[in-house]
């Protein structure tokens, strides 16, 4: 088994070898990635979907804490748990509520036992999975911590063509004109952020115990938006 250590430090070489920038770059992309599209969806795919108003949410994979903290001005009432292994994300978290909690965990190995079963009205894995070696264990988790009546949101880069995914990571930079360490980083990229098409993450969710609710693309395709629910019995 593979330790926290080790897997912090997979992590951060996942995120380009400086945990620092990474962190400042999840910081600088909230807002983009967060956009009045993204809070349209939450609104009317999420919020509306919902029995009652949410008690509890639980961000996974929760980088530096600005979602916990923009739903902790939208959703005051709400008791907001993040789980998230890299230092350099916790280092640079944003405020939140006192009763907040942040707990450090390797989402490819949950700690079961940290969250009350059943207890969350929505569970958030923004861009979470392709990061995991394998996703199960973090879905067969939600699935556990979730309320009966709760929702677990999933976004995800999906599966694109290198003529598609290349152009868009280097912008305006031509592909002959990076350096050795430029290409071994963006082919790495590559493979993982192309991991799942939406079709094997629908399949994923449905193999855990989920029932799709809602989906769709975005980012031009590049990404996979999933709404779910337990699936009953
Ligand atoms: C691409 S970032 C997304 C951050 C945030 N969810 C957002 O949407 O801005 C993925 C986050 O998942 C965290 N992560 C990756 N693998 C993880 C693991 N095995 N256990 C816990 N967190 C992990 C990373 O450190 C990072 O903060």
């Amino acid at each position: 088994m593979i330790t926290l250590e080790q897997r912090q430090r997979q992590i951060e070489e996942h995120h380009g070898g400086n945990g620092e920038k990474a962190a400042q770059r999840t910081l600088d992309n909230f807002a983009r990635h967060h956009n009045e599209d993204f809070w349209t969806f939450w609104q009317q795919a999420v919020l509306q979907r919902l029995p009652a108003s949410p008690k509890r949410l639980l961000d996974l994979g929760c980088g530096t804490a600005q979602f916990l903290q923009a739903i902790s001005q939208q959703l005051p009432r709400v008791k907001l748990t993040g789980i998230e292994c890299a230092p350099y994300m916790l280092a640079k978290q944003v405020s939140l509520p006192t009763d907040s909690t942040l707990l450090v965990d390797d989402l490819n190995a949950p700690e079961r036992e940290c969250i009350e079963p059943s207890s969350q009205h929505i569970i958030m894995a923004n861009m979470l999975l392709h990061e995991l070696e394998q996703p199960i264990s973090a879905l067969l988790a939600c699935h556990h911590w979730l309320a009966d009546d709760g929702l677990l949101v999933v976004i995800d880069m999906v599966r694109q063509p290198l003529a598609s995914y290349l152009p868009h990571a280097l912008r305006d930079t031509a592909v002959a004109a990076l350096s050795d360490t430029e290409r071994a980083f963006h082919f790495r990229q590559f493979q993982e952020h192309n991991r799942y098409t939406a079709d094997d993450l629908a399949w994923l969710l449905t193999e855990c115990g989920f029932e799709i609710c809602h989906r769709d693309a975005i980012r031009s395709g590049r990404a996979a938006r999933f709404v779910v629910r337990k699936a009953p019995h």
